[in-house]
């Protein structure tokens, strides 16, 4: 590493070096058996890559003049170029090293390049989040990622304009190795790039590891070797503990899989036997929550802090009830058990909490009202959006109040409340009204049933990661979560309802494993037929993925504050 640079420095320009032996296998990958082949390393520090290559095309045969000819490294900063120079002298090697951003240099198919065609591109992106990663570095990136289709958000991070741009360089049946950050399969801004990557290569295998390979840098990498021109319908996968055990992996004993085709590869980051494992378990022996009812969005009224009142605006303004509905407040910290029943309405009505939503009857003439009203006028809430968007703009469309509540930002896992109350709701929470032929049992189970690692994987795999950690799932992703099917429920709650008591006692004391553990020996092992292995199995992936969505955040909050 280049002497007297700070870790910020290094850390601005996303200079975290790759352990030789995830370099040489990426190089020999991507080289194949062609002694001929031109090798670009777009961000080459101190050419831990381009030393791998020289080394693979001399075991190739290929003449030693010719090599520095084949090998090209691209790097902004010089002190690496330098160093890069003096590494491959000592391993009797060249390279064409050039100083310059990346994402100045312009691709093959466009006049004025300098690079040229290439049959490899390899490398290890600088790893820059976008709160560092800014101005008209981003800009430039943005815009060559954008030249080969790919719109990146603001939240992208450097290393994905990277891969993209890089891409850009390949010959029609040329090869990229890189290493990513295993957030590539996870995180919304990411998107376009899962998709893109279905469509640019023809074929695109993933190695993940188990272990973290980078001593100085916190994140998880996957390494991704794609080839040719798209599309392709299915990845391979593999799976190793670490570096050292790349040596066994051999290209022709894939695993195939096949990512969706939009939305999170989450799954893919999961161990293939706990892959196989949550598929059997949810699609064979459970069922998708909206098979009991469908999740729908709660009242969407423009201005929660306006037309959701406590008692003591009510009270204040002199407006009868009949012009209101009963709410469960906005926010769902006041929901830590298993149910929402009227008594804890009545509670949080005297607590002052916000328990009514504003919907006066349409010819409404009432004077507590109209100053009720004229207050909103003065505080501007008709220029809401969705209040400039229905008539008269005080009446929100109040949905029905649901059997089910369903807490879709959480931070931990949503959870299912049963609503007994008979209040409604606004859009802080999801609900479901449960289909007619489903038994009442189903309300009162399904909170306490759904407290078990297979449905917190789902949730996982299907919600969305979003700031502060917190998981999102909207009601198209909820509908799809595992849950027990009818008869496995059944079993379940008949040996645990009487329990139920006590079990959400722990839950309100916030001892959910606690409750987990049992769920899951009641309905995964009694009524479903796993075994304890898998159960740990599943429990310990619905962790991992939480920590990890969890620690992600941390790391990104830690960065911001930096
Ligand atoms: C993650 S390091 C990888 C270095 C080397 N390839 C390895 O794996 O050890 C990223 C490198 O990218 C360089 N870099 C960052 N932004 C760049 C840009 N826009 N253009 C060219 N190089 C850049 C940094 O200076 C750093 O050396």
């Amino acid at each position: 590493m280049t002497a007297n640079e700070s870790t910020p420095n290094r850390k601005a320009r996303g200079a975290f070096f790759t352990p030789p032996a995830i370099a040489e296998f990426l190089a020999r990958w991507a080289i194949a058996n062609d002694p001929g082949a031109r090798v670009l390393d777009p961000t080459c520090g101190e050419a831990v890559f381009l030393l791998a290559a020289g080394a693979r095309l001399r075991e190739l045969g290929a003449a030693p003049t010719a090599v520095p000819e084949q090998l090209t490294g691209v790097d902004l900063h010089q002190p690496s170029l330098d160093e890069s120079g003096r590494i491959l002298r000592a391993d009797g090697l060249g390279a064409r090293l050039v100083r310059s951003d990346f994402f100045e240099l312009v691709t093959p198919a466009q006049i004025g390049d300098a690079l040229g065609w290439q049959d490899a591109v390899i490398g290890n992106p600088p790893f820059v989040r976008y709160q560092q990663h800014r101005g008209d570095v981003r800009k430039r990136s943005a815009s060559a990622a954008l030249a080969q289709g790919v719109r990146l958000s603001g939240l992208a991070s450097s290393w994905a304009a990277t891969l993209v741009h890089g891409s850009a360089f390949l010959k029609p049946t040329g090869r990229l190795a890189m290493v990513l950050p295993a957030e590539l399969l996870t995180v919304h801004y990411a998107e376009p790039l899962r998709r893109w990557l279905r469509q640019r290569f023809q074929a695109v295998n993933l190695v993940m590891f188990e272990r973290l390979q980078f001593r100085d840098a916190e994140e998880q990498v996957v390494l991704l070797v794609a080839r040719g021109t798209g599309p392709c319908d299915s990845f391979c996968l593999f799976h190793v503990d670490d570096a050292d055990d790349l040596a066994e992996i051999h290209p022709l004993d894939p695993v195939g899989a096949n990512p969706a085709a939009e939305g999170k590869w989450s799954d893919l980051v999961l161990p293939l036997d706990v892959r196989q494992l949550f598929k059997r378990a949810s699609l064979e022996k459970m069922t998708r929550l909206d098979s009991y009812g469908t999740p729908e969005l709660g009242t969407v009224t423009g201005a929660n802090d306006y037309f959701t009142l406590s008692e003591v605006t009510r009270r204040k303004f002199g407006i009868s009830e009949k012009h209101l509905r009963p709410i469960s407040p906005p926010g769902t910290r006041h929901l830590k058990g298993l149910t929402f029943s009227r008594a804890r309405w009545e509670e949080l009505k005297l607590a002052g909490e916000r328990v009514w939503l504003l919907h006066p009857e349409r010819r409404a003439r009432a004077a507590g009202l109209k100053r009720y009203l004229e207050l909103g006028e003065a505080q501007k809430v008709p220029e809401a959006y969705k209040c400039t968007v229905r008539d008269p703009w005080w009446r929100p469309p109040v949905v029905p109040a649901p059997d089910l509540f369903f807490t879709y930002m959480s931070h931990r896992y949503p959870r299912l409340i049963a609503n007994t109350s008979g209040v409604t709701l606004v859009n802080s929470m999801h609900g479901i009204r449960l289909n007619p032929d489903m038994a009442a049992v189903a309300r009162d189970a399904l909170p306490l049933l759904a407290l078990n690692s297979v449905t917190m994987l789902g949730a996982e795999i299907l919600g969305r990661a979003y700031g502060g950690g917190i998981l999102k799932m909207e009601p198209r992703e909820a509908a799809s979560l595992p849950v027990p099917a009818s008869v496995e429920l059944h079993v379940a709650w008949k040996q645990l309802c009487d329990r139920r008591g006590c079990l959400d006692a722990a839950l309100r004391r916030g001892e959910w494993w606690t409750v987990v553990a049992e769920v899951d020996r009641v309905l995964l092992k009694d009524a479903i037929g796993l075994t304890n292995e898998e159960v740990v199995a599943v429990r310990d992936a619905a962790t991992l993925l939480r920590v990890r969505r969890t620690r992600q955040t941390e790391v990104h909050a830690a960065a911001t504050s930096a």
